[in-house]
């Protein structure tokens, strides 16, 4: 055989070696490769080692040596293997090393006969140690020569590219292990996040859902408040109009008393004058006619009818005045929304409850300029007259109310001072409360305040109170001249 039909046969054989490399483990490559390079050498043991690190090899394949020699450790530097890892030179032993200075601590054989010749290569990649090939023929053998080292140099550096592929494709290997596990990490994370994105998304919506529900609820509940203080403030309207119509019955009472005691003494001046007309009709004589005369006391008549006329007259105008007054304070005429003079209501107001107050206390008007407001005159007056009320009831004797108006940039506002008995501040800070009422039981609901707090609020106003015990107490009421809409 020619050299280089070895050379093909060579190649072809460590190609065949190759194919295995994917699909076998590094270890039964390279002891195929071993095993191949020792046969194709004549050879009759052999061993292969590759680095560990930068101390040490590891023997990783062996060819007619002792199974225990496999795996086990060469330090560089020490033994034929160790000095040519150390020196990444290729080396040719014929004779005897004993005497050898170039190789100390020599690895222990269990046979104790050591090859007679051997050739021995590191193996390089780009000039960095990969490992070592050794291979040796026993003494019965021919010694290895210069030609069959410098023949089997191609073939070694050859086998240092395979070894150095095994050593990357295992590499490779467990880099796409770790790459699979990585990947099957993020999945698992992928999948956990989504997971927990999904719940959370859940929350949010059984969150949101609880909120539109909670929202409704409050809806529902705010518009039976507003019911149940639209019914109060009817009720407290109804209860007012009843207190009212008693003390209205009295104003009207007192004209229509006096009116009907006049017209019965005006039947009764009537007849007198019948009597006159009839003793004239009669053509009595003048004797008998001032007789009659003086029987009906025609001067006295003629004076006290005139003035029984007048006075007549007045009661009917106050009655009149009263109707209009009450008509004015429920504006029952007039539809909610209105351009309305707040004197007027206040006047009117003043005059539905005359009765109330008119015992108890002076009432002294200190009015200002007022432009016509934008409001529920009636409710206005509503509020107006649970201040007065409380004002009157406030006073044990007799005291004053004076009632202050003016206007300040584009609200006017509406004061009642009373000089009544004044309240603490506790019973300041509830007044406005609901049922807060400090009468006695079936006297007072304690809703005058209250309501009269949510009335100047629908007004977008507000209310104020100021008071001190023994001194009295003041209200003021601030209305905006015109609504926003
Ligand atoms: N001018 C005032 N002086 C002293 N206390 C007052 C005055 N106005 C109100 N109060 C106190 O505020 C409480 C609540 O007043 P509010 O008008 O709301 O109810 P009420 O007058 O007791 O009953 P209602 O008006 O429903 O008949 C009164 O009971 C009283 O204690
Ligand atoms: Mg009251």
């Amino acid at each position: 055989m020619s050299s280089n039909d070895k050379q093909t046969e060579w190649v072809l054989g460590l190609h065949e070696i190759a194919q295995k490399i994917t699909r076998e483990k590094i270890s039964v490559v390279l002891q195929d490769l071993l095993d191949f390079t020792v046969e194709r050498l004549h050879a009759n043991s052999g061993s292969l080692s590759l680095r560990r690190d930068n101390k040490s090899l590891r023997i990783t394949a062996g060819t007619g040596t002792a199974a225990s020699f496999v795996g086990s450790e060469i330090i560089i530097g020490n033994g034929v293997i160790g000095w040519v890892a150390q020196n990444k030179e290729p080396l040719l032993l014929r004779d005897s090393l004993s005497n050898d200075s170039r190789f100390k601590n020599m690895v222990k054989r269990d046979d104790d006969s050591r090859p007679a010749s051997s050739m021995c290569w590191p193996l390089l990649t780009n000039k960095e140690l990969v490992g070592v090939i050794s291979i040796n023929r026993n003494p019965d053998q021919e010694p290895f020569n210069e030609e069959d080292f410098s023949g089997a140099g191609l073939i070694v550096s050859l086998v240092s590219l395979m070894v150095d592929n095994a050593r990357l494709s295992m590499s490779q290997k467990r880099k796409m292990l770790e790459l699979y596990d990585a990947n099957n990490l993020l999945e698992e994370q992928k999948k956990q996040i989504k997971k927990e994105h999904s719940e959370r998304l859940a929350i949010e919506q059984k969150a949101a859902a609880e909120l539109r529900h909670e929202k409704e609820e409050q809806v529902a509940l705010n518009r039976q408040l507003k019911e149940a203080q639209e019914q109060l403030l009817q009720s407290e309207k109804m209860a007012s109009i009843g207190q009212l119509a008693a003390g209205v019955a009295h104003e009207i009472n007192n004209p229509v008393g006096y009116i009907n005691s006049n017209i019965t003494t005006l039947e009764g001046y009537i007849g007198n004058l019948i009597q006159l007309i009839d003793a004239y009709e009669n053509k009595a004589s003048t004797e008998e006619i001032d007789k009659v005369k003086d029987e009906i006391e025609l001067d006295y008549l003629k004076e006290d009818l005139e003035s029984l006329l007048k006075e007549s007259q007045q009661g009917i105008v106050r009655v009149k005045q009263i109707v209009q007054d009450l008509k004015d304070f429920s504006h029952v005429d007039e539809s909610e929304w209105q351009w309305a003079d707040i004197h007027r209501g206040i006047d009117s107001t003043l005059n539905v409850v005359n009765n109330e107050i008119k015992y108890k206390a002076e009432v002294i008007k200190e009015y200002g300029e007022l432009p016509q407001v934008e409001c529920m005159i009636s409710q206005i007056n509503q509020v107006i007259l649970n201040i007065l009320v409380n004002a009157a009831h406030a006073i044990e004797e007799h005291g004053s109310i004076i009632i202050r108006t003016g206007t300040e940039n584009e609200s006017v506002w509406i004061e009642i001072e009373d000089s009544g008995a004044g309240m603490s501040e506790e019973t300041l800070g509830k007044i406005f409360d609901p049922f807060y009422t400090t009468k006695p039981v079936g006297s007072g609901t304690g809703l005058g305040l209250s309501l009269s707090y949510g009335i100047i609020q629908k007004h977008n106003g507000r209310i104020d109170a100021k008071s001190e015990l023994g001194k009295g107490t003041t209200f003021r009421i601030w209305l905006p001249i015109e609504q926003n809409k």
